[in-house]
């Protein structure tokens, strides 16, 4: 079970061991991480004021680093925090670039910080992305120049891209590099789409400070926020120095903080394999993940694990705790035995127990809540059926109306049938006409990165409300009982959203107000930077927290699904439903509803594969994780934990 306790409840109560080449300090989250680090950095511009002297801060954009800077500029703006004798070199610029373009990291840093605050101009330093190539090499030794001319960086602030890059250093840079120009990997301008729009808008090259100049700082944070940046911490991190992670340089260097949320840090030993490093605090979830990590590295069933499999994996500990394998093997076997059920709302007249979820009432009251049009299905299309089938009430709340991720020739398709269609019917009226003629005309002169207007918003996010409708009521939901919210926060036209606001807290807990549910299903990508699922699931425990004294409130259980790629490891389900075989392809048929994603979605992340593919795939390997754990073998598997407020008994 998960709530804010066992999230921020730290395995290890000694420390014998680090498997870490490098100082990390794990943060609840990157707001408090953030503000640390800004204060900092605050704290030495005022020490220099004092002595006199200037200080030089190495700065980076990216998602990473906003939160120190609007600290700095809430220092600024209310604690008097002057940046007269600041002077700054940012790492990195894409190449070409123009300054005013709005994706330039020129732009990203006035717009965040020096705009706000009041370092010099003349201080201000940004790679120039606008430089003739055949200047350019001349334009970066002397960039490398007026960082030593300045005396050198002190603080650099660092994030580090999913390929493992600091700055721009992709994999492959030497440890010797200075300032230049670079080829971006795929992956880096893939993660880069967020702010061009289409992959074929994001520069190939960038001009970027190197490996060498970075590492001539004289003290270095390095930030990293959200699950998808955990793998790439523990190669950082945990792994040997290596061309191929041009992070894992910083090991060599003598005052590197690593500052981490604590879903960036789950791929650390200290979180996969706590007892490997200390002395542990045995809760059952720890026991129950010690069990499912020897089980998968010994390949053996639980029940056949052996005390001396148990010794040899550095868990002597737990067996003095448990009183040998023996117990503990059934200990755990039943426990994730009890989290397999076909009955997602409950089982009416049966003992319930050692079921994950309540028998009574019999007929529940249940929402279903999608970020997308489509995560319902997606990700819980199966389980969302079989709560229909046994009667449920079943409400399923769009949350955000997806009108990004629509071809603009599937939108301009729509609006060519709806005038033809029209004109046809002799519908059309003078203003109507005129309407779409200007919609048809956008298409025809749309610029490649241009944000939609909002007619063209309109019709995109009708696409996907129909094949929202479409496929919820395949899956036998009533008409009456399916929601669009269309939450404002993610109405910018663009990739990147706005921030969470009271108009989209409000209208999620109106809804769940007025439906009083005894189950609330949704998306639970926890601490994800500029995820459309982080803020929606915001969204949900804010409401809570405004309705929590109302009665029916503190019945109400709150079930995560995993909505992105990963499904939650083994120890963290509570609830597991299985499919089978014409389960799995009623699901798919649901997925195929929405026709706007297939065929390769606008923004469907790094995965080839389509979202019925990635659902089946995901949901057949957990149904064999837990085959090979050696419990029954089922076809598919959907997997649920369950969210308990500390105001819930
Ligand atoms: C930015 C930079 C990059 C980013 C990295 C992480 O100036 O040089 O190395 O720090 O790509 O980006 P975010 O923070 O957006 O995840």
């Amino acid at each position: 079970m998960l709530n804010t306790a066992a999230v921020n409840s730290t395995a290890l109560k000694f420390q014998f061991k680090t498997f870490e080449k490098l100082p990390v300090k794990i943060w609840e989250d990157s707001k408090e991480a953030s503000i640390h680090v800004a204060r900092s950095i605050a704290l030495a511009i005022r020490q220099k004021q004092q002595d006199g002297e200037k200080i030089v801060l190495g700065l980076a954009t990216g998602s990473s680093p906003i939160k120190v800077y609007q600290e700095l500029v809430r220092l600024h703006e209310e604690e008097e925090l002057s940046f007269h004798n600041v002077v700054t070199f940012n790492l990195d610029e894409y190449y070409p670039m123009k300054q005013e373009a709005s994706q330039s990291y020129w732009s990203f840093m006035h717009e965040h910080l020096f705009d706000h605050v009041d370092v010099p101009k003349e201080n201000i330093h940004i790679p120039d992305g606008n430089i003739p190539m055949e200047k350019v090499q001349s334009y970066c030794d002397w960039y490398e120049k007026q960082i030593d001319l300045n005396g050198g960086i002190e603080i650099q602030i660092l994030g580090i891209g999913r390929t493992g890059h600091i700055g721009f250093n992709e994999p492959g840079s030497w440890e010797s590099s200075t300032t230049r120009m670079v080829r971006l990997d795929n992956l880096t301008r893939r993660d880069a789409v967020k702010d061009f729009l289409f992959e074929e808008n994001v520069p190939t090259r960038a001009i970027t400070m190197g490996i060498a100049s970075i590492m001539k700082a004289r003290t270095i944070y390095l930030l990293a926020w959200g699950q998808h940046k955990a793998p790439i911490m523990y190669e950082a991190v945990e792994g040997p120095i290596t061309l191929s992670i041009p992070s894992s340089f910083l090991q060599k260097h003598k005052n590197v903080r690593v500052v981490l949320d604590r879903a960036a840090s789950e791929k650390l030993t200290r979180a996969t394999a706590p007892w490997l490093c200390g002395m542990c605090n045995w809760t059952d979830d720890l026991a129950c993940q010690a069990v499912v990590w020897v089980s998968q590295r010994t390949g053996k069933p639980i029940l056949k694990l052996t005390n001396e499999d148990y010794n040899e994996h550095g868990l002597s500990e737990l067996m003095l705790e448990e009183n040998g394998a023996y117990d503990l093997n059934i200990k755990i076997f039943n426990r994730l035995q009890h989290t397999i059920t076909g009955w997602p709302g409950g089982k009416a007249k049966a003992d319930d127990t050692t079921r994950p979820e309540r028998a009574t009432p019999a007929k529940k009251r249940c929402i279903i809540f999608s970020p997308h049009p489509d995560d319902d299905v997606i990700s819980m299309g199966g389980t969302l059926m079989r709560l229909v089938d046994q009667g449920h009430e079943v409400h399923v709340a769009y949350q955000t109306s997806g009108n990004i991720a629509v071809h603009d020739h599937d939108a301009r398709r729509f609006a060519e049938f709806m005038k033809e269609f029209g004109e046809g019917q002799g519908l059309m009226t003078e203003a109507s006409k005129k309407k779409y003629d200007t919609i048809i005309h956008f298409f025809e002169k749309k610029k490649k990165d241009e944000p939609d207007i909002p007619e063209v918003r309109a019709i995109k996010g009708l696409i996907r409300r129909g094949e929202a409708r479409a496929g919820a009521k395949f899956s036998g939901v009533k008409e009456e009982h399916i929601h669009f919210l269309d939450m404002p926060f993610y109405e910018t036209g663009r990739v990147r959203k706005g921030e969470l606001s009271e108009a989209d807290i409000n209208v999620v807990a109106q809804l769940i107000e007025k439906i009083e549910p005894h189950q609330v299903y949704a998306a639970g990508d926890l601490a994800d930077p500029h995820d459309t699922h982080r803020v929606c699931l915001n969204a949900i425990f804010e409401a809570f927290e405004r309705l929590k004294d109302q009665m029916w409130a503190r019945d109400c259980w709150l079930w995560l699904y995993r909505g992105a790629w990963h499904e939650f490891p083994i120890h963290e389900i509570d609830m597991a439903v299985p499919m089978s075989p014409d389960q799995v392809l009623r699901k798919q048929k649901a997925i195929f509803m929405h026709q706007s994603q297939k065929d390769r979605a606008p923004f469907p992340g790094e995965d080839e594969r389509e979202f019925w593919q990635r659902a089946r795939e995901r949901n057949k390997a957990t149904a064999e994780t837990y085959r090979q754990l050696g419990l029954a073998e089922y076809e598919a598997m959907e997997a649920f934990a369950r969210w308990k407020f500390d105001w819930q008994p």
